[in-house]
């Protein structure tokens, strides 16, 4: 009997030569951070993903138990384990799309903002590996701050001469999963029914539910409005103290980030019309940065659409994210050029 490695390896080439990109549609992913408190369950779904053919998770700690464990699933992708900066190239070669949730979490009483310091770094030496090993993957950005974060990346990926904004997305999904859930929750109906555009950016007042754009429409009070509007923006901070100092949202960010890694995939494919919000570069506004909303496909985002009618509710709230978003990101574009 061959060892393990080596027939996980036969059975890695068997499927890599039965599968093309783009053809049968197995794509290549890589979780940077795959050990942790989003890592973890977020490596379990994208096991579970059949647009994966290989998955790759590095950390630098507990990746081997990790991969080990998840590579018991008897689902499609092919699961190998990289352990520290020494094994980052080999966990980025060939990788279709990277996700990043590596970085430490907020304990109560700090802002997203609070981590810049630790996160600032590892995203930067992460962001470098990007560049060097995968420069065309499609990068989606978990770790926080990402008002500080995915300019953060730019700036790396400048500097390395490999950036198009068209592939580097930091991950805003879980507001857009919040404010589906608190508005069904609002309505009475099933949150799969409802779809709230969420834009901005990932941090209190910068995050902006669009309510006036429900689908389906729905004409709130201004006390749903406020209650809403507060609910969606503190949302990480409800998760944050009822933890109780374990770490922030990991389960739900998981199923946000699978959600809308799977999205980014199946633009890859070329699959029409697959329209999310995230943190892009894009000229909606006068910022360099803003959460809107886009349209996937094979090159990454294809296209930025506009924020669309706001009320005056929402055009109050808009100039107020837009003075702190500003701060965040040329602080992210700093730390680089600094
Ligand atoms: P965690 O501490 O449980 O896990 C983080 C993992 O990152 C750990 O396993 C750690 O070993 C790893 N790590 C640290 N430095 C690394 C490096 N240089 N290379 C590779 N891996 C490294 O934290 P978590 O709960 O999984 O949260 C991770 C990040 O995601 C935090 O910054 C958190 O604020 C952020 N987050 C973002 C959103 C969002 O909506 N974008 C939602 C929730 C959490
Ligand atoms: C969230 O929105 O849950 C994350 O950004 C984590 C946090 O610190 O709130």
């Amino acid at each position: 009997r061959p060892p393990a490695s080596q027939m996980e390896e036969a059975s890695l080439l068997r499927r890599a030569n039965c599968r093309s990109k783009g053809g049968a549609h197995g794509f290549k992913v890589a979780i940077l951070g795959a050990a942790g408190g989003i890592g973890q369950p977020l490596a379990m779904l994208m096991k579970m993903n059949p647009l994966v053919s290989v998955l790759h998770l590095y950390d630098v700690v507990n990746s081997p138990g990790v991969t080990a464990d998840i590579s018991h699933m008897n689902t499609g992708a092919v699961i190998r384990g990289f352990l520290g900066q020494s094994q980052l190239e080999n966990a980025l070669t060939g990788i279709d799309l990277v996700i990043i949730p590596a970085g430490v979490p907020r304990k109560p009483g700090m802002t997203r903002d609070d981590l810049f310091n630790i996160n600032a770094g590892i995203v930067k030496t992460l962001c470098e590996g990007v560049s060097k090993f995968c420069p065309m993957a499609i990068v989606n950005l978990i770790s926080n701050p990402v008002n500080s974060t995915v300019p953060i990346a730019a700036e790396v990926f400048k500097k390395a001469g490999t950036y198009n904004p068209k592939r580097l997305l930091g991950v805003t999904t879980l507001d857009v999963v919040r404010a589906n859930t608190f508005v069904a929750e609002v309505l009475g109906v099933d949150p799969r029914d409802v779809n709230v555009p969420v834009i901005g950016g990932h941090a209190g007042i910068t995050i902006l539910p669009l309510l006036s754009q429900v689908n389906p429409s729905y004409s709130f009070t201004q006390e749903e409005i406020s209650y809403l509007t507060d609910r969606i923006q503190n949302g990480g901070t409800e998760v944050v103290e009822a933890k109780a100092g374990a770490g922030s949202a990991t389960l739900s960010m998981a199923y946000a980030a699978a959600k809308f890694a799977d999205a980014c995939l199946r633009g890859l494919r070329g699959d029409a019309n697959i329209l999310e919000c995230s943190f892009v570069a894009c000229q909606v506004t006068e910022l360099p940065f803003f959460a809107s909303k886009v349209r996937l496909g094979r090159s990454g985002v294809e296209e930025v659409l506009p924020l669309g009618p706001l009320n005056e509710f929402e055009r109050a709230g808009l100039e107020k994210a837009k003075k702190e978003l500003a701060i965040s990101i040329q602080k992210g574009v700093s730390f680089i050029n600094k």
